[in-house]
């Protein structure tokens, strides 16, 4: 199979076939989502909170992003990498958006950036555009903007925000972003925004009717202890048969049943003796 690009994203729509996203942060972990065939590849600022153990997404820093990026780009062949622009590397100017956006593909083999905003950020959107890389959107829960938003919640549900919302995401579009997230949306507004747009949409917590899903791994794999939101299918609980294995290991060393043999090397008698 060849490398996905954006072209491959567009005609998936035009074909109604669905686009498979999942966040990654490093090599082995790409390795395996790259493996599995998932379509894309976010390098999500959701890093902060589960590598970097923030309980935000403002805290993460565009050197932090970048070294994960690498990371992800090395184990990555098929799928398109996308870098997510983290808090304050696009919002001061477009001057910084630009060599922020530029930064992850000079330094890497990502192929796209992500913003979050509607049409407060469309003129830095064309910009990036504009400059030859790709960018996906990002509307509706957006994490950045907690304050803003006062918590972590659906967005979108009333006439007004709904209307926003829609209108945010034909702004992107206008504005040459290649698809856009939809998080944590209404389904029947996420199905309204799919219909309305030329571009793919890509939910989380956005129901079925997007032209693609993402979720974080660390949610899909139960890597996480904490509680996940409701938009989450735990696929595996990674979090207790890591910490099982765990135990295991601290006891076997304890009680000095490993390493085995099977776990060891040998040397010959001869030499050994001259040791001795
Ligand atoms: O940072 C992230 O992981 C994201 C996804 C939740 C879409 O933006």
């Amino acid at each position: 199979m060849s490398k996905i690009t954006t072209a491959t994203i567009r005609q998936m729509k035009t074909e109604g076939r669905p686009i498979t996203m999942l966040t990654a942060y490093d090599y082995s972990m790409a390795k395996l989502v790259d493996e599995a065939g998932i379509d894309m590849i976010l390098v999500g600022d959701s890093l902060a909170n589960t590598m970097l153990g923030y309980d935000s997404t403002l805290p993460v820093t565009m050197d932090e992003m970048v070294h994960h990026v690498k990371a992800v780009c090395r184990g990555t062949e098929q799928a398109m990498v996308v870098a997510d622009l983290p808090f304050m590397s696009y919002q001061v100017s477009k001057k910084e958006a630009l060599r922020n956006a530029g930064r992850f593909l000079k330094g890497s083999t990502a192929s796209a950036v992500k913003l979050e905003g509607g049409r407060e950020i469309a003129e830095t959107v064309r910009a990036i555009v504009n400059a030859g890389i790709p960018v996906v959107g990002h509307l509706g829960l957006t994490p950045q903007s907690v304050h803003q938003l006062g918590g972590y919640k659906v967005q979108g549900k009333d006439e007004s925000a709904a209307k926003k919302l829609l209108a945010d995401a034909r702004c992107l579009e206008e504005a040459g972003a290649f698809c856009v997230v939809l998080e944590c949306v209404p389904t029947p507004l996420a199905k309204l925004v799919t219909e309305s747009l030329g571009i793919p949409t890509i939910g989380i917590g956005a129901g079925p009717h997007c032209d693609g899903q993402v979720l974080v791994i660390h949610d899909m794999l139960g890597l996480y202890p904490r509680q996940s939101p409701k938009f989450v299918k735990k696929y595996v609980n990674l979090h207790e048969s890591i910490a099982a294995s765990l135990k295991q290991y601290k006891e076997e060393v304890t009680a000095r049943t490993f390493p085995a043999p099977e776990h060891c090397f040998n040397m010959s008698e001869e030499v050994l003796k001259k040791l001795y």
